[in-house]
């Protein structure tokens, strides 16, 4: 084998291919275009078209457009009542008042966690699966206490969480089931698409993300009523917004509850309408992708991907490996920069949010109250995996993972 680009050999690549990247088309840029043309640039009528497209893709009866899936996820603990004691604001000041809790795994993007901060309640992690990263039913059964009012499970690198489980807890507490599906949309679970598999269902359409908006988020659920909450939410807690006020003629507006300014803009929601039509075949890209990297991974042992459960469509948001350490010489930040060397954009998802400052620092949280994700962290590495990457890049990927395992092992 070849000398590894950080030893000063040729590297496999000599662009960086990114972990994730947007696909835009000529469809997509006359989509947005058009809008830039018309009299509506915000809360005009891509906003509700965008969301009924999106109902219709995740079958489920309503949808709420957010400017970012941090949003999302803020919106759905505010229609989840997340609060401090009795009130669902969030906005107490008073220590002494019981905080709501809200179970969550730590194998997430902080915004998971923040998420519930935001809204005066308290994150309690529980554990992930060893073998899949997803939430562990038992561990957040273990973790429910009458203060308890939701669980957020993430559909982690994009494979739907076991929804029957964690609906069968939730049910049986009396708990709000909320779907971080950032990773996952697109999946399914027994055949169910993700979006339509918790009460509340939260996504995001950054650029790495399975569509984009630039910025962008959605809450699904199959309540009116929250959808009717979360659209008040999104817009400063009033009860009308622009064009509604300008369709009846009228400058009365009232505001009934403390709200954000959440919009997403038509532009935005253009562009998202236009992408949309290209995600089931996007996720069938990334799940071709995906069996390439598997099938060249069980022929090295020092290399595992996640398992994926049989009843799921997963949606690889991302590509995870574990480094078996144990057989390796070498660290994990030594192959990551051996791996980027090579011009494969590597990265990590991700340090296990219990263990962030803040956490520690706010809720007393640190190393051993998640020891399944504190131990797999240390090995994880995500490949580039993105509906745009050829073939050739694909093999560029794998060439380089054999390179610089073969060299360390
Ligand atoms: C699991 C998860 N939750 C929430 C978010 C937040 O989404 P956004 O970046 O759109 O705010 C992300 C995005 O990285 C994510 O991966």
């Amino acid at each position: 084998m070849d000398k590894l680009a950080i030893d000063g050999g040729e590297p496999v690549r000599k662009n960086l291919l990114p972990y994730g990247h947007q696909w835009i088309d000529e469809a997509d840029i006359q989509a947005v275009a058009e809008v830039l043309r018309s009299d509506w640039l915000t809360t005009g009528p891509k906003v509700g078209e965008f969301e009924r497209a999106f109902v219709d893709f995740v079958g489920a009866k309503e949808a709420v457009a957010v400017n970012n899936g941090t949003a999302a996820l803020h919106t759905a603990m505010y229609a989840a009542d997340i609060g401090a004691g009795d009130s669902a604001r969030g906005i107490t000041k008073d220590e002494n008042i019981p905080r709501a809790e809200v179970i969550v795994p730590p194998m997430t993007f902080a915004s998971t966690a923040n998420c519930i901060v935001f809204q005066g309640g308290t994150p309690v992690f529980a554990d992930v699966d060893p073998e899949t990263l997803l939430i562990d039913p038992a561990q957040v059964e273990a973790k429910i206490t009458p203060r308890t009012k939701a669980i957020i499970a993430v559909d982690y690198a994009g494979q739907p969480c076991d929804y029957d489980a964690l609906r069968a807890i939730a049910d049986r507490h009396g708990l709000t089931l909320v779907a971080d599906a950032c990773h996952a949309l697109g999946g399914s679970y027994k055949g169910r698409p993700v979006g339509s598999l918790a009460d509340l269902n939260s996504f995001s359409f950054h650029p790495v993300k399975h569509i984009t908006t630039g910025e962008g988020g959605m809450i699904t659920t199959d309540d009116p009523e929250l959808a009717q909450r979360m659209r008040i939410f999104r817009n400063h807690g009033i009860t009308t917004d622009h064009r509604q006020r300008e369709q009846q003629g009228s400058w009365f507006y009232e505001m009934v509850d403390l709200g954000y300014n959440y919009r997403l803009t038509d532009i935005q929601c253009a562009l998202g309408i236009s992408q949309l039509r290209k995600l089931s075949r996007w996720v069938k890209r990334r799940q071709e992708i995906a069996r390439c990297y598997d099938q060249a991974f069980a022929e090295i042992p020092t290399v595992e991907p996640l398992e994926v459960r049989k009843d799921v469509s997963h949606a690889y948001h991302i590509y995870m490996i574990r480094l078996n350490l144990a057989q390796l010489r070498v660290t994990r930040a030594k192959v990551f920069s051996a791996l980027r060397a090579e011009g494969i954009g590597v990265n990590v998802h991700y340090i296990p949010v219990h263990l962030h400052p803040f956490y520690r620092e706010r809720f007393g949280t640190g190393p051993g109250l998640c020891p399944v994700a504190e131990a797999v962290y240390e090995g994880l590495i995500t490949l580039p995996m993105f509906p745009a990457m050829t073939d050739a890049d694909v093999d560029d990927v794998i060439l380089a993972i054999s390179k610089v395992i073969s060299t360390y092992c």
